[in-house]
This record gives C-alpha cells, structure tokens and sequence, in this order.
C-alpha cells in the first residue's frame, strides 16, 4: 500500500464496480493511505498486514478471489526519509528499521546481541556485501551501537577506501542486509507469492515490483517453477514430482523503468516489474 500511489491510480481504473484491498505492515502507512483513499467510499479497503498474511486478511475482508495482486517490495519514501524510523544511513537515527514498529525485533538487539558469525552471515547473504566479515569485526569491536550513525561509521572504518563502491553509498549494502533480516522480508515475499497464487481467479494476474536482485531472483523462481508442469531433475527418464503448472508468466524479461520515468523518480532506477496469469 505505501503511500497509496498505485492504489489511487488502480481505483481510479476499475471504480465504479470494482474492489480493492490494501495491505501494509506499517501503521503509518495504513493510516495514511486510508487517508489518501477515503473518496473512494467502500470501493477501497485498508488493513494492516503482512504479505504473509494475504490469504487470512483477504477471506476476513470478502477478497477471497482476486483479478489482480500487486506487490511492491520494499520501503516507502516516507519510510526511508524518516530519520526517527532508523532506515538511512543519511539521517541520524535509531538503529530500528522495522517497517512495523510495534512488532519484532529492532536492528539495534541484532546488531548488539548477535555473535559475529551470524552478523557476517546477514550482511553477506542479504547485504550481499563481500567485505561482511571485516564489517561484522567492526561492529562487534564497537559495541554497544546506538545510531545509524554508529554504524554507518563501523562500516566506513571496516572498508578500506579505496574499496568504496563508486555506484552506491559505502554503507547501502550493510543498511539493507540488516533491514532484510529485521523485517524477515524473503520469508515474507515467499508466502505472499504462495498465497496470492491461491487467492487469485484463473485468468487473474499477480504482478511484483522488485528492488533488488534478492528479491528480483526470489520472484523469478517462483514463477519459473509453477509455469512448469514438471520440476523433476533434468537427467530424471521419468517424471515423479507430479507438479502441475498454475502460472503462465507474461513477462519472459522483467520490465524496467524508461529513462523519463528515472528522471522524474529517481528511486525508481532499480525497479523490475515481472507479471504472471493464473491459470
Ligand atoms: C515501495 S512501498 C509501496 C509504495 C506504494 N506502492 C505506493 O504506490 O505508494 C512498500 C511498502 O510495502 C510495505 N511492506 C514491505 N514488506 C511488507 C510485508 N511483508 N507485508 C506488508 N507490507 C509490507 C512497506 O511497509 C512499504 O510501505
């Protein structure tokens, strides 16, 4: 749901008559969007959620068969730009970063708490940071870390200079690897695909927008395994998996965002749009 861009642009499609029901973790968020939607009257429905939760949240709400689910992974602008919610290693903040604040564990008891193995593990498997352990070492050398500040200097110390990416900040890596891992955010994408397959009608289409290539490969997978009919080992003679396909995926490429549309929302650059029908 966000801040209800998509959710606007898709009311404004399929009103009068149709229905939508929107779904974020964060109660800001929740807030805001029904805000941002109230014109549409019973038209738009907003609860909070987990992608987890789509299958529940959809039947309690009367959505239980859908034309369409849409996905946007990630955090909002709103998100990011807070220094209060901890997500920017720009902003002084605390080291939080869950997109629900009510709920879970802070990156601060992560960081804090957790041995040094498990630190590299986050930041190499979801930060997919390749100087993880060095950054781990920092962290631990450091502790306790109180802001975003703290880290983003752990990190800065931890990476030789002249081993700076030149692309992306020194310190993006590490912020999004702990973020994953606090808001469970891969889990979280699995089970939302899993029951948006269920909650769709044949013919239906559920579409993701993806950030990065974790989430981007997660997505792809998905949908390449249930377009198949089999997913028997490729030397298996004969098939034993029994696996039909429930998907036929519309977009063999993923789409990305014209150079117009990078100039107007620069956050938009690393987007991919992958889109899959329900058969
Ligand atoms: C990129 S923003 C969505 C922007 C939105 N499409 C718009 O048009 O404004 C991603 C949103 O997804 C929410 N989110 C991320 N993971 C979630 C999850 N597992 N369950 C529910 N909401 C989630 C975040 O809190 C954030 O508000």
């Amino acid at each position: 749901m966000g801040q209800a861009g998509h959710a606007r642009q898709i009311l404004e499609r399929i009103t009068p008559g149709g229905r939508l029901l929107g779904i974020d973790r964060d109660p800001a968020a929740v807030e805001a969007a029904r805000v941002a939607l109230a014109r549409f009257g019973p038209a738009a429905v907003v609860v909070q959620g987990r992608f987890s939760e789509l299958g529940s949240i959809s039947v309690q709400n009367g959505f239980d068969k859908a034309d369409l689910v849409l996905f946007d992974f990630g955090l909002s602008s709103n998100q990011i730009d807070d220094p209060k919610r901890g997500f920017s290693f720009q902003r002084e903040g605390p080291l939080d970063m869950r997109m629900d604040p009510t709920a879970g564990v802070t990156v601060a008891k992560i960081i804090n708490e957790s041995d040094v193995r498990e630190l590299e593990r986050i930041i190499r498997e979801y930060g997919e940071e390749r100087w993880a352990r060095r950054i781990a070492q920092f962290i631990v050398a450091r502790r306790p870390l109180r802001t975003t500040g703290d880290l983003a200097q752990a990190v800065e110390a931890a990476i030789p200079k002249a081993a700076w990416p030149r692309d992306i900040n020194v310190s993006t890596r590490t912020f999004q690897g702990l973020r994953i891992a606090v808001n469970n955010e891969l889990g979280e994408i699995e089970a939302g695909l899993r029951a948006a397959l269920t909650t769709l009608n044949p013919g239906g289409r559920m579409a993701t927008i993806s950030f990065h290539s974790l989430e981007d490969r997660l997505v792809k997978s998905f949908f390449n395994v249930e377009s198949k009919d089999c997913i028997c080992p490729p030397q298996q003679p004969v098939c034993t998996c029994g696996h039909r396909a429930t998907l036929r995926i519309v977009t063999r490429r993923p789409v990305r965002p014209s150079e117009e549309e990078i100039a107007a929302n620069p956050r938009a650059r690393s987007a991919r749009l992958r889109v899959a029908e329900k058969l």
